[in-house]
């Protein structure tokens, strides 16, 4: 992991931690600002599926509970798809991708759910990456991801190590994806994951896009705000830090 990377990051939680919040600069109460949703209705607690498969992966995700909730409610919806499998891209740890596992699991889609990785860290960093230079994220390993995935007896697993697509995309045998999710925080890797899983993904079909809208991902903002007005996608902005593109 590069320092710059740790250092903002180790700053910004400083600060936060502390009741402060650091804007990207001159940007304060322009393109971001603090959201407090005013909602209360948080179904996460009640929901004991959930919270018993969260418990196991908390400590493999760098992804808070809110979106963690997210994942599992639309892997649960896109069941009533007719077909398609699912597929991470990011999986670091295994912590959503295993969420995802469990849900797909319960939810009867009898799909495999493809973990993607390089275990190696961030890739494609560019021009259009304020923060991100590449090899974040590298402290995991393709055995901490067959771990946790074995401890919670998921048997629709498929883990492909190495850059998606282009190192891995022969792999996945399913030539229809109904659910996808993507983390892999910088624009360049996520525009060829899109550009690969487009074509396939079924009408009707669900990309979660994390990091829309972090200050830290701008990458991220910006391939959606280019791609969102597209006639064969709805997009939603979901103000806890997803974006989601549903294929009409
Ligand atoms: C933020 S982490 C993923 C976090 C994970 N979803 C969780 O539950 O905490 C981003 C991951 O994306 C991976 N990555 C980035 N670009 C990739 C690509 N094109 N192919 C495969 N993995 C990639 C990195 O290796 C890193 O592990």
């Amino acid at each position: 992991m590069r320092l710059s990377y740790r250092l903002k990051m180790a700053v910004w939680s400083m600060f936060r931690s502390a009741g402060y919040e650091i804007f990207p600069r001159g940007d304060k109460g322009g393109r971001y600002e603090t959201i407090l949703p005013t909602s209360m209705y948080s179904p996460w607690n009640v929901d004991t599926a959930f919270q018993d498969c969260y418990q196991a992966i908390k400590s493999h995700t760098l992804v808070d509970i809110f979106r963690c909730y997210e994942l599992w409610t639309l892997a649960q919806q896109s069941a009533k798809l007719s077909e398609g499998a699912l597929i991470e891209v990011g999986v670091w740890r295994g912590g959503t991708g295993a969420l995802i596992a469990k849900q797909a699991e319960l939810s009867g889609i009898n799909q495999p759910v493809y973990l993607c990785d390089t275990f190696t860290g961030v890739v494609k960093a560019g021009v259009n990456d304020s923060t991100y230079t590449g090899g974040e994220h590298d402290n995991t390993s393709l055995g901490t991801v067959e771990k946790l995935v074995a401890d919670l007896k998921l048997r629709n697993v498929r883990i492909l190590k190495g850059i998606f697509p282009d190192d891995t995309e022969h792999a996945v045998e399913s030539d229809k994806i109904r659910f996808c999710h993507v983390d892999v925080d910088v624009y360049q890797s996520t525009k060829d994951i899109i550009d690969w899983v487009w074509p396939r993904l079924v009408p009707g079909g669900i990309i979660v896009f994390d990091d829309y809208g972090s200050a830290f991902c701008d990458g991220i903002t910006k391939y959606m705000n280019e791609e969102m007005h597209k006639p064969d996608r709805i997009m939603l902005y979901n103000l806890n830090g997803h974006g989601v593109f549903f294929k009409r």
